[in-house]
């Protein structure tokens, strides 16, 4: 056995190997909307969480909206950044000036709803639920993140919830539920560079130990 639909794990390796953080993304992408959406349904439809909770809430926004996302984000940062020095606003804005120019944006967000009951459904493990949470929502990221770029689009994860107030802006901007927690904004867009080659990794004398 091993073979599954005509795909074998060193494919599917080969194939989850090609994602790349890109930072070099034009404002364009030559999949449509509607086949990110598909690609998103279908990662929502099978990946995993604790207790098949499914915490995981996801926000696809494109084209024009994009823009004004990065836009609302740019303006909420700004005295953050600025409170903490011109050159980091500096480096910063730019920085996300060009998260702007791509073509869209993939909010992955955590019901907080969701955790609490199951909290309560699960009583035992109540202590480890937001972190369970957090690694279903980490699957949840790379299995649409290398799709994406599997259809041939570059992609970036950023943090903006490291800033509450840029956080807020973002949900306002969304109109998700109060009870959503921001965890990870994926941009994307058509490459505009050549696919990035992997970075160095550690050597697995260092990362891997087998125990037989
Ligand atoms: C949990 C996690 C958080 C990350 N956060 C950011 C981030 O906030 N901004 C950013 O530009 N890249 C972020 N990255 C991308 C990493 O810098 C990148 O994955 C790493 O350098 C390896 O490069 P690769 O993605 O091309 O394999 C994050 C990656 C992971 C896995």
């Amino acid at each position: 056995m091993g073979l599954i639909a005509n795909l074998s794990a060193d494919q599917w390796l080969a194939a989850a190997s090609h994602r790349r953080t890109v930072y070099t993304l034009k404002g364009t992408s030559n999949v449509p909307d509607d086949r990110v959406k598909e690609i998103i349904e279908h990662v929502l439809s099978f990946a995993p969480s604790s207790y098949n909770t499914q915490p995981v809430r996801i926000t696809l926004v494109t084209g024009p909206k994009h823009k004004q996302l990065w836009d609302r984000v740019i303006s909420a940062s700004k005295p953050v950044l600025k409170g903490i020095g011109d050159d980091v606003w500096n480096s910063m804005s730019s920085r996300f000036e060009g998260f702007k120019g791509a073509y869209g944006s993939i909010l992955f967000w955590e019901s907080g709803q969701t955790i609490k009951e199951s909290e309560e459904t699960h009583p035992s493990s109540a202590h480890m639920l937001a972190e369970f949470s957090d690694h279903a929502n980490g699957m949840h990221q790379i299995l649409v993140w290398t799709a994406l770029e599997l259809e041939g689009l570059g992609a970036n994860l950023q943090h903006l919830n490291a800033m509450p107030p840029v956080e807020a802006a973002i949900k306002k901007f969304c109109g998700v539920p109060d009870d959503y927690k921001l965890k990870a904004h994926l941009n994307y867009g058509d490459d505009a560079a050549e696919h990035p080659t992997k970075p160095e990794k550690l050597s697995f004398s260092e990362t891997l130990k087998v125990i037989s």
